[in-house]
């Protein structure tokens, strides 16, 4: 018995003044492994007479019990010293200023759409949208341009092909944003004033065309909305997209089979030393076209041109950021060269809104 004494108060103790986890499993090792003396004493119980056996492996079991519990209790300590060590070495001001990290540069289009949103959000319209991949109805028929219409033709339209002996027409890349006047009137029925930036396609490939393309389509319909506010609305869009205090807006009478009347946008600007400068000087630059909603249009989209009337506006999103931007080519927009990017790319989470300014 004394033996067992000094074996439990030998390992009790090694037990107490292990310094970690690993000194611990040594100390386990030592008593209750395969190996251990406990478990050699216990292999020696087998060689005593049944009385003396069930005494001694009685209180050898005791023993083994508490350095087992020892060894459990002073575990749970050391990983608990060893969190509360962590928690104090490897902390972090969680109000530190952050480190700021350039993660990639928005692209100038994408910096203009939210520009042209903010602007017209803070004019009251709403977003709208449509697919790219358009049926012809909605790019031609409904915006009054039946099939054998020449404007069909002068807007070199990609054709997307249908399986063989399928007679119905060919759907279209939309070469305009047009096609959501549509869909947003049949959707949203009027009143309505909504703007659909997005992408248009036609097959054109020089400095200031490519064959995909951005526009902006503005659309308010309402039962007394006449040219002029179309006007105002342009004007008011000019001064905070180009963030000048006066833009003069020319509108030249033009044609679009869906306005009536119609005209082209022109801004008042003047070249000098090759510098564009808005709102002053003797030159016009087209931005795009506008018109009254022609009638059939509204009701192609269910509107009844009886008590509702409005106006639309088609402007070139591309364009407008190479004007605001003094950006020379178009093609390097869509040649996704890194180079180019980081030159005139725009800082990432960096929204423009009216209040903080456009660009900054
Ligand atoms: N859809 C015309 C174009 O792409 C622009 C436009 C839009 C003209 C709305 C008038 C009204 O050229």
């Amino acid at each position: 018995m004394d033996g067992l004494d000094t074996l439990k108060a030998k390992y009790l103790t090694a037990v107490a003044g292990a310094a970690d986890e690993t000194a611990l499993e040594e100390v386990r090792l030592a008593a209750l492994g395969k190996k251990g003396e406990v478990s050699a004493l216990m292999a020696g119980l087998g060689k005593m007479d049944p009385d003396a056996r069930k005494a001694a492996g009685a209180a050898l079991n005791v023993v083994k019990d508490e350095i087992d519990a020892a060894l459990r209790a002073r575990k749970a300590g050391l990983a608990d010293a060893a969190l509360d060590e962590r928690l104090r070495t490897e902390w972090l001001d969680v109000t530190l200023p952050g480190r700021p990290r350039r993660m990639g540069t928005i692209h100038p289009v994408s910096q203009v759409m939210e520009e042209l949103t903010a602007i017209f959000a803070d004019m009251g319209f709403a977003v709208a949208e449509g697919p790219q991949v358009e049926t012809d109805w909605y790019n031609f028929d409904a915006l009054n341009i039946p099939p054998e219409h020449p404007a069909r033709q002068e807007h070199d339209t990609f054709f997307m092909h249908r399986a063989d002996g399928d007679e119905r027409p060919p759907h279209v890349l939309r070469t305009h944003t047009s096609p959501v006047q549509i869909r947003a009137l049949m959707d949203k029925g009027a009143p309505i004033r909504v703007i659909a930036p997005g992408r248009v396609y036609r097959m054109d490939m020089d400095q200031t065309h490519t064959p995909m393309f951005h526009q902006i389509e503005g659309l308010a319909i309402d039962r007394n909305i006449s040219m002029a506010n179309l006007k105002w609305v342009i004007e008011e869009f000019a001064k905070a997209f180009f963030e000048v205090p006066s833009v003069e807006v020319r509108f030249r009478a033009s044609h679009f089979p869906f306005t009536e009347p119609s005209a082209e946008i022109d801004f008042r600007c003047s070249w000098e030393g090759g510098q564009l400068r808005l709102g002053e000087g003797d030159s016009w630059l087209e931005a795009g076209g506008c018109g009254m909603v022609h009638p059939k249009v509204l009701r192609a989209a269910g509107v009844d041109p009886d008590h509702f009337q409005g106006f639309a506006f088609g402007l070139g999103i591309d364009r407008l950021a190479m004007l605001k931007y003094g950006i020379p080519d178009l093609r390097a927009f869509f040649e996704s060269d890194l180079r180019w990017l980081r030159h005139y790319g725009f800082a990432a989470l960096d929204m423009p809104n009216l209040p903080g300014g456009l660009s900054r």
